[in-house]
């Protein structure tokens, strides 16, 4: 009586049993039932990725900083043969070598069917729960499938993409601020298309521990220069009284101000004492029995009574509600860059969209190892954006051999902002008399053969 069927077991004894299988054996079980197909797709069971190990039948499933899952040099060496056959796939004949070819390029059709059901099927369920991604040598990987893994993914701490050729599109999804918070491990090495585009991305994606700075005194001039979509006053100058379809004016201000600005405006309009935000308001006060309000009405415009604030000639129009000083040569209205340009009646501080909640700052900046190695466009613009932000306090590994464009500037700049990088694990170009030269280590594509460095024909 105390024996029950394998599939009537109740669900946390069949995870736990999930637990001890592999990625092979996790998918064979997920096409049982509707019930273990659920259970198989449980976060926790697929926290470390190996696809392309997985395609060739080696079913990993540990973490990538366990020795057991690190591939032998035979291994590596023969993925960098697969994807030489993968680039000359066009020329197969019927020779011995030919036949080995067409069986490595079997071997990247199946990589890349992996890729893409992992994609499609797992990373939906799973990706939040997924920590590690090893890419490494993948020649079926595209810069469109690691965008697609980045943003299904948002709490990796290990990615490895050694020796793949992707762009810097493939981080796309880095381009906002803590976008990839929690990241500790990024192994870029041989990815020669990276650029400093890259790493701009990724200091942003990092989030931010420098302490908040003052407001800028200058204003932004576009809409596109704050991310975020805040609302903004746009002030229109209407030579001569007509419409402007000119460019404008744009003030980008948090939502809050921005409903006691228009408040205090429509105080203010209504003849009471403006008391916030006088001297933003004070050119856009009516001349008294000259306003364009009436012209709106006259012509026959909708009038917003509820505010008291018509919505004006070549201001207002289209909106639900804007506001608009029609006098004065001056006009203001509200926008939201989030809507399609669609305007709205401004909101209060109280209704206002929360803001975009920020990584916690302990949690910030967490990379501990950085490669580089072979990714030769990079240049000091992009070292630069890494010290950002607060810079790379836990980076203990850094390379960057053959970084030809990098001088000792930027790695000056760059090793001031990582307290705690260990020499030992500090490689740069041997022609650079940079930071810790004497206890760095040195360039390590010497002799390597095939990732860049400036003495590999020595
Ligand atoms: Fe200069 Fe390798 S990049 S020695």
């Amino acid at each position: 009586p105390d024996e029950q069927p394998v599939p009537l077991l109740p669900p946390e004894v069949l995870l736990k049993v999930f637990r001890y299988l592999g990625p092979d054996d996790l998918c064979r079980c997920g096409q049982v039932c509707t019930v273990w197909s659920h259970l198989a797709r449980t976060g926790s069971l697929w926290k470390h990725l190996y696809p392309l190990r997985w395609a060739r039948g080696r079913y990993c499933r540990g973490p990538p900083e366990d020795p057991e899952q690190e591939p032998d040099e035979e291994w590596e060496q023969s993925r960098e043969e697969e994807s030489r056959a993968w680039d000359e796939d066009a020329d197969i004949d019927e020779s011995e070598g030919a036949l080995e070819d067409s069986s490595a390029i079997g071997a990247i059709q199946r990589e890349k069917k992996v890729l893409h059901g992992i994609i499609q099927n797992l990373l939906p369920a799973v990706g939040p729960s997924v920590r590690s991604i090893v890419l490494a040598y993948s020649a079926a990987l595209s810069s469109k499938m690691v965008r697609q893994i980045l943003s299904l993914c948002p709490n990796l701490t290990h990615l490895d993409l050694t020796q793949t050729d992707i762009t810097d599109s493939a981080f796309d999804s880095w381009a906002c601020l803590g976008a990839c918070h929690t990241l500790e491990h990024l192994d870029l090495s041989g990815c020669e298309k990276i650029t400093d585009v890259t790493l701009k991305r990724l200091s942003l994606a990092l989030g931010d521990l420098a302490p908040p700075t003052a407001p800028c005194a200058a204003p932004p001039t576009s809409l596109e220069a704050e991310p975020g979509g805040r609302q903004a006053l746009v002030f229109r100058r209407r030579p001569g009284g007509g419409r402007s379809h000119g460019p404008a004016h744009v003030w980008l201000l948090d939502s809050a101000q921005l409903a006691d600005i228009e408040d205090a405006g429509e105080w203010r309009r209504r003849g009471g004492a403006s008391d916030g935000g006088r001297g933003l308001w004070e050119p856009l006060a009516p001349p008294t029995g000259a306003c364009c309000c009436r012209r709106s009405r006259r012509r026959g415009l909708a009038a917003n009574a509820a505010s008291y604030w018509p919505q004006l000639g070549g201001v207002g129009e289209a909106g639900g509600g804007g506001h608009a000083s029609c006098c004065g040569g001056q006009g203001l209205r509200t926008v939201s860059p989030t809507r399609g340009g669609a305007e709205f009646r401004t909101k209060r501080a109280e209704e206002a969209e929360p803001p975009r909640p920020r990584p916690r700052k302990s949690s910030c900046r967490r990379l501990r190892l950085l490669s580089l190695s072979g990714c030769y466009q990079v240049t000091d613009l992009g070292l630069r954006a890494l010290a950002q932000r607060g810079g790379l306090p836990r980076l203990e590994h850094l390379n960057l051999s053959g970084c030809l464009f990098a001088t000792e500037s930027g790695l000056q700049e760059l090793v001031t902002a990582c307290p705690s990088l260990n020499d030992q694990h500090f490689y740069y170009c041997d022609n650079i008399n940079g930071p810790h030269a004497d206890t760095a280590s040195g360039c390590q594509n010497l002799q390597c053969g095939f990732r860049a460095c400036c003495r590999s024909g020595e």
